[in-house]
């Protein structure tokens, strides 16, 4: 007889969360006060999603939020991460709050609460109030400090009762896809305001964080989500290396540098010197963006392959983050992206788990000392219900099964992890994709608003019950 499997279990006090954000699920974009956000702006722009589609109604969750807490305490999470819309709380991006906009996401927090499910709060998740695009956005510095003091308000209301915050999520896409790439809001294609982008990104994250930690009881949690490239090289030959070291530059250090050293990379500024003369770094901005923090947030889905380009005309290319002629990254015109091998999901990217292994190891590495959180890990499929209405994915339940096993490894290997927010909760607005990439543990049928649990969110459920994998 084989042997049994040994059992992939994890420590006690381990997460069990799902991870959806505020555009994605809400809906309800015009009521108790909300105003447009660059999502709404951009998803109304003709050409701009597939099939034209919106965040106007999306899952609804803004009138279902007590259904979908039942469903995830139903399910044995124990860990819920959710973002506020700025829009809600400061319509304009500025002044003073609108109660009611606070008071759904007091209602929510205190539902998730009386289910014993943390939360888990994430402040911006790409929907900034279309006000403060239209003063310049993200690469005017103004933004971040209208950002500090919306964290300040959100966190005044909110932080007798939330305990795990996260100020920004994901800022490269907000920097290189919304202003690089164009392929995210507000879709502008300005390779120098890409750069200036993710530098007041990064001091939205300083000030915020002062901010909160004026605002909030001291055993409250703050962390930054970054989505970090597991960057590798298509051969060991020193000019992949150097492909390597561009983008590894571009994707992490540019992010983690200064938020985690106090510093950009050396080979980031003379790497971009051509695009920009980063005078806009003042003086002590540095060491406000350097706040200590109490844990990392770590975002994964697949790895990346790159190496340098063979002619003159190769540019960076199938990235992975959406069709565009223009680049996301400012500055390279020397490094080719190159598929990595193996099955891979709906959204095309490769199925990889090492990468998660590799990532976690890295930032305990870089961070020594630092929780980390895998704020988000998941795969989409094309998931249909069958007759007797019932949601099959095993494929999701193999991702899902990889991936917690290698954050087990990694945990075995000296990491700290903490706990795993699988993305999503539900399907919901992918963004630029619209709602044909179901990330969802949950179906959603979008005519009824129905949600059934797929056969991973069960698995998943039971391992979030028992500690361990179900084989
Ligand atoms: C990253 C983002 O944070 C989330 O909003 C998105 O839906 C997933 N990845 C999947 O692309």
């Amino acid at each position: 007889m084989p042997e049994p499997a040994t059992p992939v279990t994890f420590p006690p006090a381990f997460l069990w969360g799902a991870a959806t954000s505020a555009y994605q699920i809400e809906g309800a974009v015009r009521e108790d006060g909300r105003t447009p956000s660059i999502w709404d702006t951009f998803s109304h722009t003709p050409g701009k999603t597939a099939g034209g589609e919106n965040g106007d109604i999306a899952n609804d969750h803004y009138h279902l939020y007590r259904d979908d807490v039942a469903l995830m305490a139903e399910l044995g999470l124990t860990a819920y991460r959710f973002s506020v819309s700025w829009s809600r709380v400061q319509p304009t991006g500025r002044g003073p709050a609108v109660q009611r906009g606070l008071d759904f996401y007091r209602r929510l927090v205190d539902e998730l609460l009386s289910h014993d499910i943390k939360p888990a709060l994430t402040l911006y998740h790409w929907d900034l109030p279309q006000e403060l695009e239209d003063a310049g956005g993200w690469p005017e510095r103004d933004t971040a400090l209208r950002f500090a003091e919306y964290a300040q308000i959100v966190g005044e209301a909110l932080g007798d009762r939330v305990e795990q915050w996260i100020t920004l999520n994901e800022p490269w896409c907000s920097a290189f896809l919304g202003y690089g790439s164009g392929v995210h809001a507000p879709g502008r294609t300005d390779p120098e305001a890409s750069l200036r982008a993710a530098h007041h990104l990064n001091l939205a994250h300083g000030l915020g964080t002062s901010a909160l930690r004026t605002a909030m009881p001291a055993r409250n949690s703050i962390a930054v989500s970054l989505n970090s490239s597991v960057v590798r090289p298509r051969s060991q030959d020193p000019a992949d290396l150097v492909a390597v070291r561009r983008i590894d530059d571009l994707a992490n250090g540019i992010f983690h540098g200064p938020m985690l050293h106090g510093a950009y990379p050396e080979t980031l500024l003379t790497a971009t010197s051509s695009v920009t003369d980063w005078s806009y770094v003042l003086d002590g901005d540095l060491a406000l963006i350097n706040q200590p923090l109490d844990a990392l947030g770590l975002n994964y889905y697949t790895p990346t392959l790159v190496g340098a380009a063979e002619t003159a005309t190769d540019g960076p290319r199938a990235d992975g983050h959406g069709a565009s002629d223009h680049s996301p990254w400012p500055g390279v015109d020397d490094v080719m992206f190159h598929q990595t091998p193996g099955e891979r999901t709906e959204m095309g990217w490769t199925i990889d788990p090492t990468g998660l292994h590799e990532l976690i190891m890295r930032y305990t590495t870089e961070a020594p000392g630092l929780p980390l959180y895998i704020t988000e890990n998941g795969a989409a499929y094309d998931d249909k219900p069958d007759p007797d209405g019932r949601v099959h994915d095993p494929e999701r339940i193999a991702y899902l099964h990889g991936h917690l096993s290698a954050v087990r490894r990694a945990i075995t290997d000296g990491a700290d992890v903490r706990g795993y927010y699988l993305w999503s909760l539900m399907d919901n607005f992918e963004w630029a994709y619209g709602y044909d990439k179901r990330f969802g543990a949950v179906y959603v049928d979008y005519a009824t608003q129905a949600r059934t649990p797929k056969s991973s969110a069960l698995w998943y459920g039971e391992a979030a019950r028992t500690g361990a994998l179900p084989s």
